[in-house]
């Protein structure tokens, strides 16, 4: 870990870390399961949200756990009625979305994917775990690892986006930094995967909407973030909503026990997504909450949150011999293992003056601040308009120039926006700013502002329109059909490309955009995903080159919304892109039909996106030349050692992502046309060149072929080293 902070120096000190051998607290909560009676081991499967009257239910012991109370005043006091008035003394686990930050807003998940950065991201989950933890909250809903491959889908914001690789680094990295490197130090969070799984494929992009993904794409594709983060030692596990081939999550064995506990050897906790035990009852699947409690629990979920039902019917389902009492043990030892895991029975409390003393700590802002600046992506930079230079007239417009609460994006709950800095405030420190307020939201459609900016702008050397969403048109149940910028947003660009003078825009968003209309009426564009309380000084110091751009896309971005899903690594099919389109307005009329020769794309798209997968520009460019691997033919055991020349061809020292992919030419099923296997990032001076080396294991070649076996299939491959996923020159080489 980068960083030792103040906040964790004052919490060791104030109370200390309690760890605890496996052994030991095997013990213990054998024992304590000893006393319990049935009642109070239902109650620990029970997790209600604040908001209810649950005092006197935490005294009887009908509740093991709290979502969504965050003043340690009051965490305080709910602890105190289950340690000091329950029977038993079992204090309650407190729980919380803290999802790209507590006090301290980090890029949203998608953003900070963006980066390509593991040891950002663990520093940004360790700070939320310092800050939330200083409140009392010692489990967080996140990481969500959800692939997402359609922008239409609002949660997109929430994950890492389509790449299973990414996913897998990015989750790895916020598992670790949420939960540090011993459970029972009072800084650490568990960490909680989620949703389990299927959920971003949700059919259209509509939320909570039906998957049907065969078990060969789940186990290549939407399984292995989850499998990294179990080895990782992610202590808790969250089902989805949705159902997958008719299986909703949450009644699902065969994903709860033979997958994640028999094949992943899960030894942590699995609790529902919010009343998604209930809603099989909307799915059909279950008769009523009784029947949905029976299925759950026999499922392998070990605790409810919201549905109600295991507090109301477990004890009768247990009568009626529908639940044995084996059940209910294994899942109470799996929530009691977790809180003596976190130390809770030591440290139930928190000192409830030290969540403001490490709010907004400096260095907290610094890292969320360097975490904004390498998320944003350069998307196009014309005659190198960027960076402005710096002491010029700047007119700043655009509902997302100062929209210090819409720039913390989706479940940035506890963040407060006067903490917030926009770039309107933070352009100031290099610019002379000329303030032009236009739209006031970015649904807004008022154009009545736009002629005083345009005239404002006359005494500007460049303008910067900040444009975008508001926070709560992406995250949860947010999906969307149309992806053009929102409301007026676009005439306001071409308005201010009217003016003749230099336009850069900067888009805000949740998710990616359809913004190529905007491309054609503008000099340069950063896109920045939600960037959080920082996110304004880090734009600056980028329109400024205070900082170079490294962002890299970890979405397809898309020419239309129709074009969804589209995702850089699907399979082959039989009529790749051959590169001739014949497009919607080179169809002579009365044409006659044929199918021949016609490859797969659109005819009015054509076949591309707007941007592919790994895409960013820097104020420098960068040259790949010599790439060598050190043989042709490779053993499975093998790694293969990949060199290359990196050179830094411009003026400025930048920051490239180095992403290497592979095809593999011939399998036993269908496989995708690339695959991230790798990335790095590389730091070089103006002129600089390094040589490079990287070892690519042959085992990371691994997929489940046709006889559903997790193996390296004997073959040709394919390998590129570059930019982007579909930049470079392939090089073949075998594995025997
Ligand atoms: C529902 C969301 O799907 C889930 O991600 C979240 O953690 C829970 N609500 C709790 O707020």
């Amino acid at each position: 870990m980068r960083i030792k902070t103040f906040a964790l120096t004052l919490m060791a000190l104030a109370i200390g870390s309690v760890a605890m051998a496996q052994g030991d607290i095997d013990q213990r909560v054998e024992e304590l399961l000893q006393k319990m009676t049935l009642e109070e081991k239902i109650g620990q499967m029970n997790q209600l949200s604040g908001g209810y009257q649950f005092t006197e239910m935490i005294r009887e012991g009908n509740v093991g756990s709290i979502l969504n109370i965050v003043d340690p005043v009051e965490i305080n006091a709910v602890q105190r009625a289950a340690v000091e008035n329950s029977r038993l003394g079992i204090p309650l686990l407190v729980s919380r979305d803290v999802i790209h930050g507590f006090r301290t807003i980090f890029p949203i998940p998608l953003g900070m994917a963006a980066t390509f950065d593991p040891d950002i991201v663990e520093q940004g989950a360790r700070i939320a775990a310092i800050e939330a933890t200083a409140s009392g909250v010692r489990w967080t809903f996140s990481p969500m690892l959800d692939i997402a491959r359609d922008p239409r889908w609002g949660r997109v914001a929430e994950g890492s986006g389509e790449d299973t690789y990414l996913d897998v680094q990015m989750g790895v990295a916020m598992v670790k930094g949420y939960q540090g490197e011993d459970f029972s130090d009072p800084t650490s969070m568990a960490a909680c995967i989620k949703h389990f799984v299927g959920y971003g494929a949700a059919e259209g992009g509509r939320d909570y909407n039906t998957t049907m993904i065969s078990e060969r794409a789940l186990r290549n594709v939407y399984f292995p973030a989850f499998k990294a983060c179990v080895d990782a030692g992610a202590l808790t596990l969250m089902t989805s909503f949705n159902d997958v081939d008719g299986l909703p999550s949450t009644g699902n064995d065969w994903l709860l026990r033979d997958i994640l506990r028999e094949e992943w050897g899960f030894d942590g906790m699995v609790v529902t997504d919010w009343n998604s035990s209930g809603e099989m009852i909307a799915h059909g699947f279950a008769e009523d909450l009784k029947h949905a409690t029976e299925l759950s629990i026999n499922a392998g979920v070990d605790m409810d949150m919201m549905s109600w039902g295991f507090i109301q019917h477990t004890k009768s389902l247990i009568e009626e011999g529908k639940l044995s009492m084996e059940t209910i043990d294994n899942a109470v030892r799996n929530i009691l293992k977790l809180k003596f895991r976190l130390g809770l029975f030591e440290n139930p409390y928190v000192d409830v003056t030290l969540a403001r003393k490490v709010a907004y700590a400096p260095e907290h802002l610094a890292a969320a601040k360097q975490c904004a600046i390498e998320s944003a992506v350069l998307i196009q930079n014309n005659n190198n308009v960027l960076p402005l230079a710096k002491g010029s007239t700047v007119l700043v417009t655009g509902p997302m120039a100062d929209a210090p609460y819409d720039q913390l994006g989706t479940w940035a709950f506890d963040g407060e926006e006067q903490y917030t800095v926009t770039p309107l405030k933070a352009l100031a420190a290099h610019f002379n700013v000329i303030n032009a307020p236009t739209l006031s939201y970015s649904r807004d459609t008022d154009t009545s502002s736009f002629k005083a900016a345009q005239k404002a702008a006359k005494k500007a050397d460049a303008i910067v329109v900040c444009v975008g969403e508001e926070a709560i048109l992406s995250g949860e149940a947010h999906s969307l059909s149309n992806l053009n910028l929102q409301g007026a947003q676009s005439q306001l660009i071409a308005a201010m490309r009217a003016t003749g003078k230099p336009v850069v825009v900067v888009v805000i968003a949740g998710r990616p955009l359809t913004i190529e209309r905007d491309l054609a009426k503008c000099d340069a564009m950063l896109y920045s995903f939600h960037p959080g309380t920082m996110g304004g000084e880090a734009l600056a110091d980028l329109i400024a080159g205070e900082a170079v751009p490294s962002g890299k896309l970890p979405m397809t971005f898309l020419r239309d919304a129709g074009q969804a899903p589209f995702y850089y690594n699907h399979p082959m099919t039989g009529r790749p892109n051959n590169g001739t389109e014949t497009l919607l307005h080179d169809i002579p009329l009365k044409a006659g039909q044929t199918s021949l020769g016609c490859t797969s794309y659109y005819l009015d798209t054509g076949y591309g996106p707007l941007f592919p997968f790994g895409y960013g520009l820097s104020y420098t460019t960068f040259e790949y030349a010599n790439v060598n691997l050190d043989k042709y033919e490779h053993n499975k055991s093998d790694y293969i050692h990949i060199d290359f020349d990196l050179t830094n061809t411009g003026d400025r020292e930048a920051t490239e992502v180095v992403q290497i992919y592979v095809r593999d030419l011939v399998g036993s099923v269908v496989r995708p046309v690339k695959e991230l296997k790798g990335f790095m990032r590389v730091t070089l001076k103006p002129g600089e060149t390094k040589h490079l080396m990287y070892d690519l294991p042959v085992s990371d070649l691994a997929f489940w072929n046709r006889d559903m076996e997790y193996v390296v299939e004997s073959g040709e491959f394919q390998l590129w080293v570059a930019g982007d996923s579909a930049s470079g020159e392939p090089i073949n080489f075998k594995v025997l």
